[in-house]
């Protein structure tokens, strides 16, 4: 029995990929694990609930959006823009990292993992929170629940979560234009 494929092109980190034939209803976590060995979105539940395995979506109005890649097949992600996590760091001509982003810097200085399976997902969603503040920025007082609400849908097995709200607390604090005091 042949398995259907159908061509995928889309962009990832940047990089135009494709066209390449996919199996049809493969997941877009297996596409980025086994054809482009980009292994750091990590699987967890496999049904969508823990968000391990969440990307950035770049929208076509510059916004940001999360997208689950154990859920979705491949093909849905047919012309769009992700962003993975080897895509969020700045890195130099040969590939190494020079500059992580603010969020996986704050993550790190907070301390805010501990084995780091849900961190991938998780910088994806802070960096969509942070982006989605600098269009649309809230009150001091409100940050807090904002931060909880946007990253409610992230599990995580070992922390309580209270230090990776304080980073990205730190990180909108610390981006202009994201709080209204
Ligand atoms: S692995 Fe995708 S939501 Fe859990
Ligand atoms: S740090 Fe281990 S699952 Fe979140």
């Amino acid at each position: 029995m042949s398995i259907e494929k159908l061509p995928l092109t889309l962009t990832i980190n940047g990089t135009k990929v494709g066209p390449v034939d996919v199996p049809v209803g493969m997941p877009m976590i297996d596409f980025l694990h086994g054809y482009l060995n980009l292994t750091g979105t990590h699987f967890g539940c496999g049904q969508g609930i823990c968000h391990a395995c969440t990307v950035v979506e770049l929208n076509a109005d510059g916004t940001t959006t999360e997208s689950r890649t154990c859920i979705f097949g491949a093909h849905a992600f047919q012309g769009k823009s992700i962003r993975t996590i080897e895509g969020h760091a700045e890195r130099n001509a040969q590939g190494k990292v020079i500059r992580l982003t603010p969020v996986q810097q704050s993550f790190i200085d907070h301390f805010s993992f501990q084995c780091g399976y849900c961190t991938a997902g998780f910088v994806a969603g802070a960096t969509v929170f942070i982006d989605g503040l600098k269009r649309t920025p809230v009150r001091r007082a409100q940050l807090q629940s904002a931060i909880e609400n946007s990253l409610n849908d992230h599990l995580c097995r070992c922390t309580g979560y209270v230090r990776y709200f304080e980073a990205v607390r730190q990180v909108a604090l610390d981006t202009p234009g994201c709080v209204i005091d």
